[in-house]
């Protein structure tokens, strides 16, 4: 049996997960690093410590599965996506911090470019709201901002690379003069703000609006693709294949076998990200969303739209370090079980603001209704419950684009990610919206879909018809409320964020 080797750089860990062919979990390893918070509305990460932690875990993931680097049949990459850096092609040395996703300092320039009415144009081409979330505005900070960036970027001295780029040159050789490959895949560019997902090229225009020199961008290929062979200095002399990138929310798509239009899966992580496969059409949301590229086996352009929520699990973190209300995550689910509903508490935890459908940066959080018996259990009912509320806006907001577009419509919910294995959630989750909540048994998606992608490239695997017959249910949770209570509760929801976003 082939292994695979899946590299998962998520925003507080790095994992690495050796996979059989039946993607099954032989081994996984997994470090966190540091956060860096310099300033408010700022988060970076150190490069180089990611790179050092990634590279430890894969080592470690292949001591755990008992074999070496020369029994791998290929490795394949998924990160966190939008994470901005650049770095020296002739040292490999980062000109400074990586900017993750969730640094929010170009918000000044996003303003500025919907002022100026760029908004439409922006949109046309890469599927995406003007917002600080995505790369263009962290990479123009960084010319702006560190010293002699500019210049050298001009020179051609520099690289700019999402997470996957970063470690797709240190795997093979971390500088030019080593042979070090400059690439990504078009998932990761599709979240850059630079890429046009109709031509599937880096767009001059674009370009030219963020000021960005040409040659700091890498060559993008689709996700399923052999971009290099690992360096002989790594793994002690073994040359591995590394036969995919995709973007981690977009691999978790692969991972759950939502090959086709309508099918959709959720991600319940620390924020929530909702993708569902349009195929090779793009539709443009009405409704809040954003249109992104789907990993997939071939050149051929697949779409998916997606929202997402900035705080999901984030609720659970807070009402135990912040509200001090439970000891650990865990307790959660007893704690809320404790009452049969939330007595008409609602929480929106808009902790930093509201993600899609909403996209509003300045919101702050708020608890509503509460009374004279409201207790903690009540409370953590309705931080659960806002869980469910914000991906339920997401699936409506993207059914109401689908069906508008004469699209397939969808029609049950794929799960994974931490919060997953919480069934009142799950439950909740269906009976918000009135279709089945799904969860596999394989939960590791986001890897899983990286070492199929890289199966597909190096013949592992004949096709997608293979992975979509290893892809197997674990639990369905069925709705049960009925709908009109369903639809009050939703409204219950709407009013209240109308609530914080009116303040
Ligand atoms: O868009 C950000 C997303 O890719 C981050 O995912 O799992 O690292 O929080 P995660």
């Amino acid at each position: 049996m082939a292994h695979i080797l899946a590299l998962d750089q998520g925003t507080s860990s790095s994992r690495s997960i050796v996979f059989n062919e039946a993607g099954e979990m032989l081994a996984i390893a997994q470090q966190e690093f540091h956060q860096h918070f310099p300033r408010p509305g700022w988060v970076e990460h150190d490069a180089m410590e990611i790179w050092r932690s990634q590279l430890t875990t894969a080592r470690e993931a292949l001591a755990k599965a008992g074999i070496t680097a020369g029994q791998v049949h290929a490795i394949g990459i998924t990160n966190q996506r939008e994470t901005t850096l650049v770095w020296h092609r002739d040292t490999g040395e980062p000109v400074g911090h990586a900017i993750v996703w969730q640094d929010r300092r170009g918000e000044a320039l996003c303003q500025q470019l919907r002022d100026q009415g760029h908004e439409a144009l922006i949109r046309e081409r890469t599927g995406l709201v003007v917002d600080a979330y995505f790369s263009a505005t962290k990479l123009a900070w960084i010319l702006a901002n560190v010293p002699g960036a500019r210049d050298l970027a001009q020179q051609g001295r520099l690289a700019f690379g999402t997470i996957d780029s970063w470690l797709l040159w240190q795997l093979t050789g971390g500088t030019a003069a080593q042979g070090a490959l400059h690439a990504t895949d078009a998932s990761n560019a599709s979240r850059t703000m630079l890429f046009n997902i109709g031509t599937q090229t880096w767009d001059d225009d674009l370009l030219a609006l963020f000021d960005i020199p040409r040659s700091l961008l890498p060559e993008v290929h689709p996700s399923s693709h052999v971009f290099a062979h690992t360096h002989a200095s790594l793994f002690g002399g073994a040359s591995v294949p590394i036969a995919a990138m995709a973007g981690d929310q977009q691999s978790a798509l692969f991972g759950q076998a939502c090959f086709t239009p309508g099918l959709a899966k959720n991600t319940y992580g620390t924020g929530c990200f909702l993708l569902t496969h349009t195929g090779g059409r793009r539709f443009d949301s009405h409704n809040g969303l954003i249109s992104t590229m789907a990993a997939t086996p071939s050149a051929q352009a697949a779409y998916a739209q997606e929202g997402s929520v900035f705080i999901g699990g984030a609720v659970v973190q807070w009402l135990r370090d912040g509200l001090q209300a439970i000891e650990g995550s865990h307790q959660v689910e007893q704690l809320a079980l404790d009452v049969p509903d939330a007595g008409g508490v609602v929480f929106v935890p808009a902790f930093t603001g509201l993600g899609a459908p909403y996209w509003k940066p300045h919101a702050k959080g708020a608890i509503l209704g509460l009374s004279r018996g409201t207790t903690v259990a009540h409370i953590a009912r309705a931080a659960l419950e806002s869980i469910a509320f914000q991906s339920a806006a997401l699936l409506q907001a993207m059914a109401a684009d689908i069906r508008a577009g004469g699209g397939t419509e969808v029609s049950e919910l794929r799960v994974d990610g931490g919060a997953c294995r919480n069934d009142l959630l799950m439950q909740f989750q269906a009976d918000l919206l009135g279709i089945p909540v799904v969860r596999p048994q394989v939960t590791e998606t986001t890897a899983l879909g990286a070492a199929y992608l890289a199966g597909l490239a190096t013949g592992v695997y004949a096709g997608l018809d293979e992975l979509a017959a290893q892809w197997r249910v674990e639990r369905r949770f069925m709705p049960t409320m009925a709908r009109p209570q369903a639809e009050a509760l939703m409204q219950q929801w709407q009013h209240a964020v109308s609530k914080v976003v009116a303040d």
